[in-house]
């Protein structure tokens, strides 16, 4: 379904979100035809610049990064523009207000609004109020939406205060906050998995489930953003999020239909459900490292500690990996062990899921146990391995694997996460945008945490392209288990 004729606002236009995702995604779904034939792409920031000139600023960042038309390229940028305004100032506002006023008068039908906040946080309730004291959230000329990026609120305090002030403004319908990881293909595809096959559900839960791995690792160190990462670390920038985000998708009971409100009364459920981290669980049930400078093929790669905008005495983790629990009938007792980090040796999301072994180990004890893994990225697919007789003499077993990976798909036209979020955003779906009280589940859940890394004895080194400290590895060597190295 075509989205209807709107205009896309985004401030924190010069930003490297919106060169590296927003304009990208905006100018796919062009290609694919998947815009209104009346749409606009209004750039927003401080920085004068002309229309022309943000245009051209535009199709050389889309040049550079991505495979395009010429013809395309050209009609798509005819629909870009820009407005510098100091986004401080209130009054400038009006700057704003004119020029979408100027687009509406040349339109027939009522002209709706996307405002796309890639800014820093500390301008999330300075815009809103400010676009709201100019009517820019009155939905009786065309619907009027924000949407916000992670992350939002600094933990659980700010985020209420956050959603706080949102809500004097804005409705909640037209709130959307935008977790990218919900966006991902692979990720919606844990529901279908769950809820569309009635041979892996019933042994979804405690009684079949041993234990259950997320993994979100990452090979590139923080590269450009050391100034937003290290206020950040890895807890605020993928766990409260992302991977929390994951999680639920996971574990929560199946929702009665797949719309915004019954789909998130679920998550909120599930990440209600967490238990609660205690002191021990601190010292015990969790890990947070800090990539160590080192040598890795060749190359010298540097330290956290090193990096551009990063303090010398930095203590914020680049890695963090955790044991979790969720207090429900489902779950209980079954350990949801959780990393994340930056500098590992690999770019890999996915889920794993071990099953219990059967009752009575006829084959004796070495035989392969099964497992389902599940590849959220970047080699999409379902991986599912089991024991089998080795050919032979005997009964000695091996483990072999069912493997569905999505390049087999023909003919399917795979959005990115930031296409399928727009376009989601633009029809009025919230399905997939996280609901306040979720965010909030989510702060409460780590809040123990977020202070815990200036802890003497809290925060372990590792060396670059390695998969974090080694007491990750002895959190589960003391449950007799071991991560699945994904390499
Ligand atoms: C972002 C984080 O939200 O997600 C980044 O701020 C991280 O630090 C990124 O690299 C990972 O996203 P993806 O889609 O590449 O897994």
């Amino acid at each position: 379904v075509i989205p209807e004729n709107s205009d896309i606002v985004i401030f924190g236009a010069s930003g490297d979100l919106t060169y590296r995702k927003l304009i990208p995604a905006l100018y796919h779904l062009y290609v694919n035809q998947m815009l209104p034939s009346d749409f606009s792409i209004l750039g927003v920031s401080r920085t004068a610049h002309s229309d022309e000139e943000y245009r051209e600023k535009v199709r050389a960042s889309l040049l550079k990064t991505e495979k395009t038309d010429p013809e395309k390229l050209a009609e798509f940028c005819q629909h870009v523009g820009y407005q510098a305004i100091n986004t401080l100032d209130c009054d400038d506002y009006g700057k704003l207000q004119q020029r979408l006023q100027e687009k509406a008068a040349q339109s027939d039908t009522p002209r709706n609004s996307l405002f796309y906040l890639a800014t820093p946080p500390s301008l999330y309730d300075v815009i809103p109020a400010s676009l709201a004291a100019h009517g820019l959230n009155d939905e009786s000329t065309g619907w009027k939406r924000l949407i916000i990026e992670k992350p939002f609120g600094y933990d659980l305090e700010t985020a209420q205060e956050l959603d706080k002030k949102l809500h004097q403004h804005f409705k909640e319908s037209q709130i959307f906050r935008i977790d990218h990881y919900l966006g991902k293909e692979t990720v919606q595809n844990l529901l279908v998995f769950r809820f569309a096959n009635g041979m892996f559900e019933p042994l979804w839960n405690r009684n079949f489930i041993d234990y259950v791995e997320i993994t979100a690792a990452e090979f590139l160190g923080v590269e450009e953003r050391g100034g937003y990462y290290d206020n950040a670390g890895a807890v605020r920038d993928m766990l409260q999020n992302h991977l929390l985000q994951v999680l639920a998708m996971v574990a929560m009971e199946p929702p009665s239909a797949i719309n915004g409100n019954a789909m998130r009364d679920e998550v909120a459920k599930v990440l209600n459900s967490l238990q609660p981290l205690s002191d021990e669980d601190l010292r015990q049930n969790l890990v947070l490292g800090q990539y160590t400078a080192s040598e890795l093929r060749g190359k010298e790669l540097p330290g956290y500690r090193e990096e551009p905008g990063v303090s010398e005495e930095s203590r914020t983790e680049t890695y963090v990996g955790l044991k979790a629990f969720i207090n429900n009938w489902r779950w209980n007792g079954v350990p949801f062990y959780i990393r994340t980090g930056k500098r590992l040796p690999t770019r890999v999301t996915e889920v794993v899921i071990h099953f219990k072994k059967t009752p009575h180990p006829v084959f004796g004890k070495d035989a392969p146990d099964n497992k389902l893994v599940l590849r959220i990225q970047p080699d999409e697919g379902i991986l599912m391995n089991f024991a089998l007789k080795r050919p032979g003499a005997g009964f000695k077993t091996q483990e072999v694997a069912m493997d569905f990976r999505y390049d087999e798909l023909v003919d399917s036209n795979v959005l990115t996460a930031y296409e399928r979020l727009l376009l989601d955003a633009m029809g009025g779906d919230s399905t997939l945008f996280a609901r306040s009280d979720a965010v909030e589940a989510c702060w409460r859940y780590v809040q123990p945490i977020l202070s815990f890394n200036q802890d003497p004895h809290a925060l372990f080194g590792y060396a670059c392209g390695t998969w974090g400290p080694k007491e990750a590895d002895e959190l589960l060597a003391r449950d007799n288990r071991a991560w699945r190295f994904p390499c």
